[in-house]
């Protein structure tokens, strides 16, 4: 294992960067995060002159990205420059400049339709722009820079950003009931745990490839609301609420979401990169910092 570590992490403002930049500061790591007002990471003169300017980084973390699943729809140039163009550009610069890269993506690479695990060596076939624009990040990523590490995540949950984890639970504290999709699955990632293990990715400078680094267990929504539920009446308070199952067809979005994206992290394991903390535990953490209520 190296010592500290000299990071340029850009996206530190984002759900998962800021996890990654408060805990890569609790280490004692030195941690570089020019924000998107400074560095527009899609200006490519921008890039360049800053490595031009900064030097001496073992590791940039690229966790920016246009992540509005819907939006890109309508938005397909948008997603395209920062999903596919800027990782490529990015990889490219850290393999000039001797600076290991470590680059996010998605399980939306993945059509779903395989119904067990992927692994990384499953092929991909994303069924909507936002994912087909990771793929084409995680492409040119790999092209110009083999050492590379993609880390694929997906459904992320954290207090730094409102997402459907903070409508549920904010429902569940205040409200009767609430409609959550039982067909289609994912493994939700608790962004602080995710971050834990990225950052002993680097620590351990495993070697460069595509990693899957999602939480452990693989759930519908539906089923994310009744362990919540659940959690609630033992940590918080007796109240009666309803978890209404509804099917991905009369979930009136834009974009098509892949029905089962279980992401195996055993090529991750298998290296000696420490698991997900259970769902349970990382969602009563997290439903501790949304509601401050203490535990009875
Ligand atoms: N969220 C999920 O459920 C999920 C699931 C699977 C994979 N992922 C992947 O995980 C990674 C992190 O996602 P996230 O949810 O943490 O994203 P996020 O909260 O949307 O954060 C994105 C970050 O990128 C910055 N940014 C956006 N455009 C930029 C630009 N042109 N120049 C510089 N900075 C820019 C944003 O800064 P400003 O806010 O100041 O614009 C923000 O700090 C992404 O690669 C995403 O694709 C996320």
């Amino acid at each position: 294992m190296k010592g500290l570590l000299k990071i340029l992490l850009l996206g530190g403002t984002g759900l998962l960067g800021s996890e990654i930049k408060s805990l890569l500061e609790l280490k004692g790591h030195d941690v570089v995060d020019p924000s998107h007002r400074l560095l527009d990471v899609s200006n490519i003169e921008l890039l360049n002159q800053f490595f031009d300017d900064n030097k001496s980084f073992d590791w940039c973390i690229n966790s920016t990205a246009y992540a509005r699943v819907d939006l890109a729809e309508k938005e397909t140039e948008e997603a395209n420059l920062l999903n596919g163009t800027v990782p490529g550009h990015l990889a490219q610069l850290c393999s000039s400049n001797n600076v290991r890269f470590l680059h996010l993506s998605t399980d939306y690479v993945f059509n779903g339709e395989k119904r067990d695990l992927y692994t990384e060596e499953d092929s991909v076939d994303p069924i909507n722009v936002y994912g087909k624009s990771k793929l084409n990040g995680e492409i040119a990523v790999l092209q110009s820079n083999p050492d590379a590490i993609i880390a694929r995540t997906s459904l992320l949950f954290g207090i730094k950003k409102p997402s459907f984890f903070q409508a549920l639970i904010e429902n569940i504290h205040e409200q009767e009931s609430f409609d959550a999709v039982d067909d289609i699955y994912a493994c939700p990632t608790f962004a602080p745990d995710l971050a834990k293990r990225l950052i002993e990715m680097m620590e351990k400078d495993i070697p460069g490839g595509i990693y899957h680094v999602t939480g452990t267990e693989c759930l519908s929504r539906y089923e994310i609301g009744i362990i919540a539920h659940k959690l609630y009446l033992e940590n918080f308070r007796n109240k009666p609420f309803e978890v209404v199952p509804i099917s991905a067809e009369s979930w009136k979005v834009p974009a098509r979401r892949p029905k089962y994206t279980g992401l195996s992290n055993e090529k991750l394991n298998s290296i000696g990169i420490s698991k997900a903390e259970p769902f349970e535990k990382n969602l009563l953490l997290y439903m501790h910092q949304l509601l401050g209520a203490p535990v009875i």
